[in-house]
């Protein structure tokens, strides 16, 4: 089993579906878990969860469509558990079901306002923050010297939630399935510019998985169901807990030379 004893993560929406399951398995391996959620009642309820099993989690409300909030959110991480080693930027909205020219401004403002700006923000101040942390230990001493299997000083992990919807089109989604191919353009690009710091940043792109999200979209179109489910090799949709543990094996220590990369976890829709 993946350990992250002592470590500190961090997570976005983490009051419900893929966040939440996220979260209870981080505190299951050990680590401390910081619950960053809009929504104050289901944060809390996950860090309750955390708490009963015999883990360290805080809540912390934040709106991640508010940069203000998210560098208040690893302030206050950091002032509670002194740093940061991981963060998985999960939190991202739907959006309107409906064709191109029924979105409105609002619709597209809003989904890039979360689901981008969200993770566009929430990365630079878990870098700014992972970088502050090198010096820290290379001052220390604790260079790549007493890793043998570093060739850059210990750095951090982020994964990024996007989407099978940000590797191929999503009829009747195009502001979401454009929000997500702009989070694997952010993944890219943040994994390229901080690889020297060894700060390895993924993302993983679930098909439809169960939660809160996909019953909207169901309830939305309930005709829908049976398709979505035909659409997936497997022939049902994803746990939030498979989304988890792949995104747990994506942070483990010795998970060391995969970075910049998009992991599908769809059943084997895009293998065909
Ligand atoms: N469920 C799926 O089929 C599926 C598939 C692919 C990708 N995803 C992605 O997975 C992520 C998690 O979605 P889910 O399916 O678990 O949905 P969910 O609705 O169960 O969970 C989303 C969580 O994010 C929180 N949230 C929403 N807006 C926020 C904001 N502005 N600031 C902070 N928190 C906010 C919500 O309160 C909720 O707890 C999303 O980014 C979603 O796009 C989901």
């Amino acid at each position: 089993m993946i350990s992250f004893l002592h470590q500190v993560a961090f997570v976005t929406g983490a009051g419900s579906g893929i966040g939440r399951a996220t979260a209870l398995a981080f505190a299951g391996a050990g680590a401390r878990v910081v619950v960053a959620e809009i929504n104050e009642e289901s944060g809390r309820e996950t860090v309750g969860h955390i708490h009963q099993s015999g883990g360290d989690a805080l809540f912390v409300a934040c709106d991640v469509a508010e940069p203000a909030q998210i560098n208040a959110a690893i302030q206050q991480t950091v002032d509670t558990y002194g740093r940061l080693d991981i963060a998985i930027n999960n939190a991202g909205i739907g959006g309107r079901y409906g064709r191109f020219t029924e979105q409105t401004p609002e619709d597209f403002d809003r989904i890039m306002a979360v689901n981008v700006g969200g993770v566009f923000y929430c990365m630079q101040a878990q870098i700014r923050q992972m970088l502050l942390q090198q010096k820290g230990t290379k001052a220390e001493g604790k260079t790549a010297e007493s890793n043998p299997m570093e060739s850059f000083p210990v750095g951090g992990r982020i994964v990024n939630v996007a989407s099978i919807a940000g590797v191929r089109g999503m009829p009747m989604g195009a502001p979401y399935s454009a929000s997500k191919h702009a989070v694997i353009g952010l993944t890219k690009t943040a994994a390229l510019e901080y690889v020297k710091q060894n700060i390895r940043i993924n993302a993983v792109c679930p098909a439809y998985t169960n939660s809160a999200m996909v019953d909207g979209l169901i309830s939305a179109a309930p005709a829908m169901e049976d398709r979505m489910r035909r659409m997936i090799p497997l022939g049902r949709f994803g746990q939030p807990e498979e989304i988890a543990q792949a995104i747990l094996w994506l942070c483990a220590d010795d998970n060391t030379f995969f970075t910049g990369q998009t992991l599908q976890l769809d059943g084997g829709l895009t293998a065909g």
